[in-house]
């Protein structure tokens, strides 16, 4: 245990790429008392409809990493010219750093050692927004529970959504009952070269946030 203070904790756990020890094996205890921690998340009416599947198989994980790999192709071909420096993202301080680490992750992600699907009950395509909010609402926080409780362990995530452009053939791949499960990202997981992580760039209270009145 890292014993970090909360706010240390709640600062300093990033999207891990270029530090995951693919080398390192993880332990299946280990992800699974991360995941009970996570479990105390609040979820809509405690309904617990959660299901929570992870692959340690390196056969399946190199399967998973192809269709990662593709459904990041899909994800740039839906961005016409808005790619590289036209990206919308490409304006955000440290972007080139960023787009290296992505690259990286993508040509390694078959190495990881275990990945783990959140998926939340249902389909959301054809939902209000009620039942959207409600639905990753349910989900989201437990997720992010998950990484807190990696980084205290000295392990760590990166948090993905591209695969879901491949969602359907990554749920019959595992046996996912698609029609009746959303998975929500796709998060690797391994031990973390070193453990200083620092706070990151972020845009200041002033421009994001406002008092009683929408700014
Ligand atoms: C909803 C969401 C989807 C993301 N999808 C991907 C992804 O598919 N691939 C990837 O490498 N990173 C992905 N990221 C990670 C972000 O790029 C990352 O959080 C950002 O670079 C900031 O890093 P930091 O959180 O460590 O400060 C995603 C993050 C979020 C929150």
């Amino acid at each position: 245990m890292l014993n970090l203070t909360a706010d240390e904790l709640l600062t300093t756990t990033r999207s891990v790429r270029k530090r995951l020890d693919f080398d390192k094996a993880v332990d299946r205890t280990v992800i699974q008392e991360c995941l009970e921690i996570a479990f105390q998340a609040p979820n809509g009416s405690n309904m617990n409809t959660w299901k929570w599947l992870i692959v340690d198989d390196p056969a399946l994980i190199a399967r998973i990493s192809e269709l990662y790999n593709q459904g990041t192709e899909d994800f740039i071909a839906t961005m016409g010219d808005a790619v590289g420096e036209n990206y919308i993202g490409a304006s955000v301080p440290g972007f080139s750093g960023i787009n290296e680490s992505v690259d990286y992750l993508r040509q390694n992600m078959h190495r990881v050692p275990a990945i783990l699907f959140p998926l939340m009950s249902g389909r959301v395509e054809n939902s209000g927004v009620f039942w959207q909010a409600s639905s990753y609402g349910s989900i989201l926080q437990a997720t992010w529970s998950f990484f807190l409780a990696l980084r205290e362990r000295g392990m760590g995530s990166a948090w993905t959504t591209a695969h879901l452009w491949r969602e359907q053939e990554v749920a019959e791949l595992l046996g996912i009952p698609f029609d009746q499960y959303t998975q929500v990202g796709l998060f690797p997981i391994a031990h973390t070269v070193g453990h200083d992580f620092k706070p990151a760039y972020r845009k200041a209270f002033d421009e994001v946030a406002s008092w009683n009145r929408f700014q």
